[in-house]
This record gives C-alpha cells, sequence and structure tokens, in this order.
C-alpha cells in the first residue's frame, strides 16, 4: 500500500510541470491541499479499485484526466449522487452526502485554472474506509444481535441487471424492537450488488402469508439504519423475511452469494421499555391511487397521493420511488387546522439509479398534526428532454419492469399521542427561541 502511494507520488510529480510561483499556488486550490481532501471525504468510498464506481480517483494521475467531467459533475450536483434540493424543505439530515456549496466551488475553480498539483508535501495521508464486508455500525454498536441471510444464488460474471427475491425465515418467535439495522452484501459480491432490499412476510387474520413492513434497505455506500431512542420498529414474531436483490454483475462470478441483514435490538441496558415507547412503520404511501395512471409518448404526467392519520405522527424518513420517467417528488403538509401548507422535502433532479432514504436528523423530523394531510406530488416526463428515458414514443403504464412506473414513497412514521406530540413541539419552539437569542435576533 506504501509502495505504491511513494511511486504513485512521484510519477505526479514527473507530469506535472513544477507550480510556477508560490503566488500562484496560493490563488489557486491545488491537487494536493484542497482538492485531494475534498475527493478523499466526498467519492473515494465509491470511486476506489474494486467498488461501484467506473473510475479510481485515489491519487492525483487517476483524477487529473476526469478534471472537466468531475467540475461539471460536481456542480451540477450529479455526483456524489444524492437527490435532495438543498434549498427547500428540513435540510438537517443524517448520512448526507451533498457537497457543502464551498467545496463545490473550490473544485470547479481548480478545474479552471488547469487542475494543478501544487506542492506534494500538502498531500493528506491515504483515508482508510471500513474494510468491505464488515459491518460499518459495528464500531458503535458491537456486533449484530441478529443476523438474517438471503438464500444463495450463483452470480454469474457478467450479463445484464439480475433480481433476486428470495424468502427466507426471520427466526424470532417473540417480537423485538429494533435499535439499528444494516445490510451488508457479501466480500465478493460487494461491487455487484447495487441493492438489496427486505421487507417481514407476515400471516394475517385468514392466515395468509401478506407483505408487512419494510425491514432495511441498501444502496451502496448506504450506512445503516437507527431508530430514533423511544420508538420502536418490530420485527413480528414468526415472520419471513423477504428479499428484493438487485445484482449487476461486474466480472466476477460468486457461487452461492448471500446478502445479510444486521439487527442490533433494544433492551434493558438502554432503560427501553416496550409500554413507553411509540411504534415507528417504514412503509410506502402510494401516489396513485389504485396505480392506474398512463403516461401518452412524449407527454408529461403529475401524480398525487394523499395520506393522514387520526393521531398525531413524526415523520423520521422519506425515499421517492420512481422510475426511469419519474423526474421529481415532493412531500408536503397541509393542516386544515391552521390553512397552512409547509414544503417538508424536495428532490427535484430525481435519478432512478440512486435510491435513498432521507432521514431527518433527530429534533427535525417533520410533525404531523392528527387529520392533516400529508400530500406526496410526483412528476414523470416521457418526453426526449428526459435523459433516463429509454424510448420516448411507448406509453408507459404502473407496473414492476424497469420500464413501467412507479409511484409511491417509503415513508418512517412514529405513531405518537397529543402528550408527546406536544411535548415535541414545545421542544422545536424553545429551540427556536434559543438560537434566535444566540444570534442576537438580527435574523
Ligand atoms: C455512492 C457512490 C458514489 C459516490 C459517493 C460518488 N460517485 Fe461518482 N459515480 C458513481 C457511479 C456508480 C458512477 C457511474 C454511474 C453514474 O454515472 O451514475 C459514477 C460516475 C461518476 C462520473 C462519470 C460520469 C459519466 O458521465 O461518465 C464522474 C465524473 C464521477 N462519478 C465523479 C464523482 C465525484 C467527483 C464524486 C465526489 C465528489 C463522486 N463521483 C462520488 C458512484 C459514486
Amino acid at each position: 500500500m506504501k509502495k505504491t502511494r511513494v511511486l504513485s507520488l512521484f510519477s505526479a510529480m514527473a507530469l506535472v510541470p513544477a507550480f510556477a510561483s508560490a503566488q500562484e499556488a496560493a490563488e489557486h486550490p491545488t491537487y494536493a491541499k484542497e482538492v485531494s481532501r475534498i475527493i478523499q471525504e466526498n467519492c473515494q468510498i465509491c470511486h476506489q479499485p474494486g467498488q461501484i464506481g467506473p473510475m479510481s480517483f485515489t491519487s492525483y494521475e487517476e483524477v487529473r484526466p476526469w478534471a472537466p467531467l468531475i467540475q461539471l459533475k460536481v456542480a451540477s450536483k450529479a455526483m456524489p449522487p444524492y437527490q435532495y434540493d438543498d434549498d427547500k424543505g428540513v435540510q438537517e439530515l443524517k448520512n448526507d452526502w451533498r457537497m457543502s456549496q464551498e467545496d463545490i466551488d473550490t473544485i470547479v475553480a481548480w478545474v479552471n485554472a488547469g487542475s494543478p498539483f501544487g506542492n506534494p508535501e500538502d498531500l493528506p495521508p491515504a483515508k482508510d474506509f471500513p474494510a468491505v464486508g464488515e459491518w460499518r455500525l459495528a464500531a458503535e454498536l458491537g456486533q449484530p444481535d441478529h443476523i438474517i441471510k438471503s438464500s444463495p444464488w450463483d452470480v454469474p460474471a457478467n450479463g445484464q441487471d439480475l433480481w433476486w427475491e428470495p424468502e427466507v425465515d426471520a427466526g424470532l418467535t417473540e417480537s423485538r424492537c429494533i435499535k439499528a439495522v444494516e445490510t451488508l452484501p457479501s466480500r465478493a459480491a460487494h461491487g455487484s450488488t447495487h441493492h438489496a432490499n427486505s421487507h417481514f412476510v407476515v400471516k394475517n387474520e385468514e392466515g395468509e402469508w401478506v407483505r408487512g413492513d419494510r425491514l432495511s434497505e441498501y444502496a451502496f455506500g448506504k450506512l445503516g439504519e437507527k431508530v430514533p431512542e423511544g420508538a420502536c420498529r418490530r420485527v413480528p414474531a414468526d415472520s419471513k423475511v423477504g428479499w428484493s436483490i438487485h445484482y449487476y454483475p461486474d466480472g466476477t462470478a460468486v457461487p452461492n452469494d448471500q446478502v445479510s441483514v444486521g439487527i442490533w435490538y433494544y433492551d434493558e441496558e438502554d432503560n427501553f421499555n416496550e409500554d413507553e415507547v411509540y411504534r415507528q412503520d417504514l412503509r410506502s404511501y402510494n401516489l396513485s391511487g389504485g396505480g392506474d395512471y398512463l403516461i401518452p409518448p412524449h407527454g408529461k404526467l403529475m401524480t398525487q397521493g394523499f395520506h393522514s392519520f387520526d393521531h398525531p405522527v413524526r415523520l423520521d424518513s422519506w425515499q421517492p420511488h420512481l422510475h426511469l420517467r419519474g423526474v421529481a417528488m415532493s412531500m408536503e403538509i397541509f393542516d386544515p387546522a391552521t390553512g397552512r401548507r409547509e414544503l417538508v422535502s424536495m428532490a427535484s433532479d430525481w435519478n432512478a439509479g440512486w435510491n435513498h432514504s432521507h432521514t431527518y436528523e433527530d429534533g427535525f423530523q417533520p410533525l404531523v398534526p392528527a387529520n392533516a394531510t400529508i400530500i406526496l406530488t410526483a412528476w414523470y416526463d416521457n418526453t426526449a428532454d428526459n435523459p433516463h428515458n429509454p424510448d420516448p414514443d411507448q406509453w408507459v403504464g404502473a407496473g414492476q419492469r424497469t420500464t413501467d412506473e412507479m409511484s409511491h414513497a417509503w415513508i418512517a412514521v412514529t405513531h405518537l399521542d397529543d402528550e408527546a406530540f406536544e411535548t415535541m413541539l414545545a421542544e422545536r419552539k424553545e429551540r427556536e427561541q434559543r438560537t434566535l437569542a444566540g444570534s442576537g435576533g438580527n435574523d
């Protein structure tokens, strides 16, 4: 490891004419000083050998040929891939991949200056990444209490997108509350495992197996998910887990591959009392009634879904789900008691290639009064202007295939009572006042 770093440093120096003067170096950001750090923090997790980024960005020679494209992708916010508007709705998100405007401006200025290398002494040490195939939450929580694996499947070396959807036993005879959950592809197939989602399959009153709540969701680069304190997302007793795994062969055949879900449970050590917590569930909310819609060739469409509860709720995460013609989704809350309508989240440059669950920071999750309406709106573009559109001449309806459309959002909802709702509202008011006081009340 060390050896390659030294080598790459020398070849970088040979490639680049020494920077002209100290003054020039001070005026422009350089790779060694600023850009390498930004790329380490924001890009290398995917753009390094063996990961899903199509090229590696671990040295100047690797980055430099891509500089103009990097500038374009970063300035347009296509990379890092995280489609969530930064000027609308709640901005406090956990595990947020978006870059700061300052870092974006630094990349842009660096490329405009001819992508200079700078002074090799400014280079940061190589960054460590969590070992492939290890639980990322283990550093904080230790090994998971419970591991559920998909049934084995042979991933071929080459070919098209593949879907593997087995059902396995969850392995619990008594229900328990999830503290944290993480999905982990195998070491061998981590490069070809693009998405791996899992849900519970439970018995209904007639004794038939039906689809239950979402267990976990994985897209490359994603950390696990924690359930906020005071909420319980349950693994139901005697349930099964259904998987939906999307493999994209990356050249390595992996026989008998298995994806794992690790679960950490709340227990007495966490002072956890099941009777004192509020139920959280992760469910799919429709934007199209029964899913009956049709987008004409070269046409556009908007779908909407309205959802309300007879008790107050807190929205803990939001994840739009549309396919290739889907271009944007928003979530608003309309409160008939006040007449107020508030935009809480918007993804106006949505991309079906990336599925993020946008998890709100504790204390910033949208609160929805009883009987208020959650309004979900999605926009579709079946014209040639949509760069993801495979064929604008087609009629497109609802369906499972990538070329059909979908219209729903996954939302983690904590179900509250009036008392909890009022307490949370009061805490936020107090925080807002503190913030106002802290800033001198000028803004
Ligand atoms: C979560 C993983 C991930 C992260 C983080 C990430 N990328 Fe990417 N990047 C990809 C993948 C996968 C592709 C290929 C598919 C695509 O373009 O969406 C890609 C493609 C690219 C491309 C080529 C686009 C093209 O049109 O050929 C560039 C340039 C790029 N990324 C730059 C960056 C930069 C710069 C960063 C950090 C600021 C970054 N990426 C962060 C996964 C990632």
